[in-house]
């Protein structure tokens, strides 16, 4: 896929599923906003674009903050002159049910999210809109389709996304707005590890049990979840706006447990 003259900006590129897509996209040729709070590991994974002969910048932004939205897509247009695509990545999940979740993870869990997500798209269409359109993909999660256990308040705010994708494509696709989302299962993450360590045990015996469970009998990496977003984002999908694109190795075409 070709990005090049595109700019492209990856809320929560970090680390995982958003590094890879900023290392994809840059890979094609876009210019790419990194962000997050970790101005150490964003400052990495632009040396490791710069190095493999890319465009990046790394903006630090805590996307609670208020405005901090408004400002990432400003920030974006000012250093790279324009925005193209916005890729909604950045995302938090808290273990627990209904009973055990405190006000604070409840509220945190929304803010990053959803609200910060609702505020870059609006950031986003508004700046969008006024020079010829765009692409949004929105970092959503399967467990936004399905329920889990001990996860209401992440399911709530990716059940939450799935819906801001098909009322924003619905909204925008006159404005030459395409919006859709990527639906991952089990993805080989720092948020994978973390919840497993909560689990407790051995991390290598969990991590396969896990991948016992799924269709495909094993996780994706980050980068599997990145080509779909650069699909979503780019003109081979052209015709698609209000999708939420599962990519899970299968686990969302079971009823059930999927038979070790
Ligand atoms: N891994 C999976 O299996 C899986 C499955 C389904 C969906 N997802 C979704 O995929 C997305 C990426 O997850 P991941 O597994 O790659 O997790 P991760 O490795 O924990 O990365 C999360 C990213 O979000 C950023 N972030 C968190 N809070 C932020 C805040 N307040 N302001 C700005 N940035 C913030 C982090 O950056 P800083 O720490 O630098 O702020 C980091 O770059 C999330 O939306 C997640 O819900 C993951």
């Amino acid at each position: 896929m070709n990005f090049s003259g595109k700019v492209v900006l990856v809320t929560g590129s970090t680390t995982g599923i958003g590094e890879a897509c900023a290392k994809v996209f840059a890979q094609s040729g876009a210019a790419v906003m990194v962000c997050g709070r970790n101005e150490q590991r964003g400052l990495q994974v632009v040396a490791a674009i710069r190095a493999a002969g890319g465009h990046a910048e790394f903006a630090a932004s805590d996307l609670r903050t208020t405005g901090a939205s408004d400002r990432l897509v400003a920030d974006t247009v000012a250093r790279l002159g324009a925005l193209h695509v916005l890729v909604n990545n950045a995302g938090i999940l808290y273990t627990a049910d209904a009973v055990e979740t405190s006000d604070e993870q409840w509220l945190d869990t929304m803010a990053v999210n959803v609200n910060a997500l609702f505020y870059m798209s609006r950031a986003a269409v508004r700046h969008m809109r006024q020079h010829g359109g765009g692409a949004i993909v929105n970092v959503a999660s399967e467990w936004g389709l399905n329920g889990e256990t001990n996860h209401v308040a992440y399911c709530a705010s990716k059940g939450a996304v799935v819906q801001i994708t098909r009322c924003m494509a619905l909204d925008h696709a006159r404005d030459r707005i395409r919006v859709n989302s990527v639906c991952p299962g089990e993805i080989h993450t720092r948020m994978v590890d973390e919840i497993l360590a909560k689990k407790g045990g051995d991390p290598e015996q969990s991590l396969r049990e896990l991948a016992a469970g799924i269709p495909m009998r094993r996780l994706a990496s980050p980068a599997e979840v990145a080509t779909c977003v650069q699909f979503l984002a780019s003109e081979h999908a052209s015709y698609v706006t209000g999708a939420n694109l599962v990519v899970d190795g299968g686990n969302d075409a079971t009823a059930g447990p999927y038979p070790g």
